[in-house]
């Protein structure tokens, strides 16, 4: 499973009837096409089980994070969406957002030189986006630079496969295990060390924002470890909390600042982000 890259479920061919599709990830436990054709342009994703190597332990979840998400998207009244299952685990779709990550638009803003500093107004677009699910009572989890899609009217903000806070059909719902390091807020990867598990809250979403919009713009960690440190390693030093002394600039540093905050309760709101953006 984990050598060749899985073919579109015929459901979702016969749903469809693409004319054409590009392959955009394929990586352990997902893989995911862009798919054009006359019912409209759709991203499909594909979950199966990753198999335990000699350095990581089996993860049967993924091949349920697709309908899981399904289901949170249904959930939250998001826009039409399918989802099934296939051979090795579930599927879904859902409407494309054209647009560039947010670690892609600031590219420019982390050369040596740069001649663009980092814009607001595309902070605030992500701000928004996470608003809206925070306004509905939920935390995402997962937020990254890669989930943040800048489109020409707005931001969308994706993958909420890991996303809490209504109800979810137990049958695909899994534990939440910590999302990419880097990411991750102090208590989350505290929780995870302790227990392998931990809760996402709106909390540790803002200090993902902060962490998501310091790389972006600087191309620097929030946290310091060396690259190829273990996992292990590398979250305990998030849980110490020993912040790069590194700032975006502008008032979006001190913004940044505020979000990265050790203790979750000083941190800033969505709302209050918001306002101070706008
Ligand atoms: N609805 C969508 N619109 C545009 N791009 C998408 C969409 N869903 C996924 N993608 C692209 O596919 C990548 C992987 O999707 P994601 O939802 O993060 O799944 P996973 O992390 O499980 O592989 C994203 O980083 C993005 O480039
Ligand atoms: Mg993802």
């Amino acid at each position: 499973m984990s050598c060749s890259t899985p073919e579109v479920p015929s459901v979702v061919l016969d749903a469809l009837m693409p004319n054409a599709r590009r392959l955009v990830t394929n990586r352990r436990g997902s893989t995911v096409w862009e798919v054009f054709g006359p019912r409209g342009h759709y991203a499909v994703k594909l979950g199966y089980p990753i198999a335990a190597t000699a350095d990581w332990p089996a993860q049967p979840w993924t091949a349920l994070a697709p309908a899981r998400e399904a289901a949170v998207l249904h959930r939250l009244g998001f826009d039409v969406i399918a989802y099934g299952e296939w051979e090795h685990g579930t599927w879904n779709f859902q409407p494309w957002h054209e647009g560039p990550d947010l670690h892609r638009l600031w590219e420019p803003c982390r050369e040596p030189d740069p001649v663009i500093t980092p814009h607001t107004s595309v902070a605030l677009g992500c701000v928004e986006a996470l608003a809206e699910l925070h306004s509905k009572g939920w935390a995402h989890g997962d937020v990254q630079p890669a989930h943040f899609i800048i489109g020409p009217e707005r931001t969308h903000l994706i993958d909420l496969a890991l996303a809490r806070g209504g109800y979810v059909p137990q049958g695909y719902d899994f534990p939440f295990r910590g999302c990419l390091v880097h990411y991750e807020a102090p208590e989350i990867a505290r929780s995870v060390l302790a227990t392998g598990e931990a809760e996402p809250t709106q909390q540790a979403d803002i200090y993902a924002l902060g962490a998501t919009l310091l790389i972006s713009a600087t191309g620097w960690r929030a946290v310091e470890y060396p690259d190829d440190a273990p996992r292990p390693v590398q979250r305990q030093a998030v849980a110490n909390g020993r912040r790069r002394p590194v700032k975006a600039p502008g008032e979006l540093g001190e913004l940044i600042d505020a979000m990265l905050s050790h203790t979750p309760e000083d941190r800033p709101t969505i709302y209050e982000l918001g306002k101070a953006l706008s």
